[in-house]
């Protein structure tokens, strides 16, 4: 896959409501930004920590400037949002990969829905100036605990379509809360329906909406990251093109007992929300782990993230 890979420059940053940073990038040397389209994300490289995070554009998709992310300070995480929290301030540069869209919108559809839940609402902010700009028939609903602790209020208050803005607030009474039930528009095909958030309120999400009969390939979903278990029982992995094999123990990965052997797999997120790390697969059968393959692509059974998957059997043969 070519990637775009460049420099940014933090050209402003803006700290709104729920501890979220509003960050604001520029190219590093002038001129335009390379345009992106509505659900795509910016790879952030993490020096201090060695480490690439991902983060979810939330500008308008016509802005040719500068683009913009919102990072939620976030201690329970593993560090990056804080890292990017201390290290973002303006002036400040960033080498980044992307901008990446692996949540697109399908633009044709008649009716649109977007359920964003906490920092979930990035990408969906995105999404709903696209779909205005374009005419299309669209709700927003916005999730959040309580209106202080809630980012970019104001602006989506204050918007173009802010009449397609529904906001819901956990401390608030009953009747302005998500009610999937009644929410959601009826299933059809041409109806999709698009969720990011935690991962409870997004199972919450696509459960329902899969319950209530809305095809799985309507229900689009981006994770920014997920529980993931990655132990389990040892087995082996073969790698075709350098005939080497590897055991991979119960509490390792592919990618770590493959970089202990001199073998790199390119790894960002390591716990199987980005994609960066799918590594073909020849033969044996996949415990997938990952949310980021759809139910075609495992059930397809040919491709793995190695950051994270592992195998049922004893045996998987990579072609690597
Ligand atoms: S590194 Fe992100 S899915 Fe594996």
């Amino acid at each position: 896959m070519t990637e775009t890979k460049q420099t940014l420059k933090v050209s402003a940053r803006i700290l709104d409501r729920g501890d979220i940073a509003r960050i604001r990038f520029v190219p590093e040397a002038g001129g335009p930004i390379v345009p992106f389209t509505a659900g795509a994300h910016l790879d952030l490289y993490l020096p201090e920590l060695d480490l690439w995070r991902q983060y979810s554009l939330c500008s308008d998709p016509a802005e040719t400037g500068f683009y913009e992310i919102g990072v939620l300070k976030d201690p329970k995480s593993r560090g990056g949002s804080l890292k990017v929290h201390e290290t973002a301030v303006e002036g400040a540069t960033f080498r980044v990969e992307g901008p990446r869209n692996h949540f697109p919108l399908a633009e044709e559809a008649a009716t649109t829905v977007l359920l964003g839940g906490g920092i979930g609402i990035t990408p969906m902010i995105a999404m709903a100036k696209r779909l205005h700009a374009i005419g299309r028939d669209f709700t927003l609903h916005y999730c959040t605990r309580s209106e202080g602790v809630t980012a970019f209020l104001d602006e989506l208050k204050g918007c173009d379509f802010a009449d397609r803005v529904v906001f819901h607030f956990d401390d608030q009474d009953a009747a302005q809360r998500l009610d999937l039930t009644n929410d959601l528009p009826a299933p059809s095909a041409d109806t999709h329906l698009y969720v990011c958030g935690p991962q409870g309120f997004m199972d919450w999400v696509i459960n329902t909406a899969e319950a209530a009969g809305h095809a799985t390939a309507n229900v689009h979903r981006e994770y920014f990251s997920a529980d993931v278990d990655l132990t389990g029982a040892g087995f082996e992995v073969e790698c075709a093109k350098s005939g080497l094999t590897i055991t991979v123990g119960p509490d390792d990965t592919i990618a770590k007992a493959l970089a202990k052997a001199g073998i790199k797999i390119e790894v960002k997120c390591e716990e199987g929300v980005c994609g960066t790390c799918l590594t073909d697969v020849l033969s044996g059968e996949i415990d997938h782990r990952d949310q980021f393959l759809t139910e075609e692509e495992r059930e397809d059974g040919d491709v793995i993230c190695a950051c994270c998957s592992r195998a049922k059997g004893p045996k998987l043969v990579l072609d690597i």
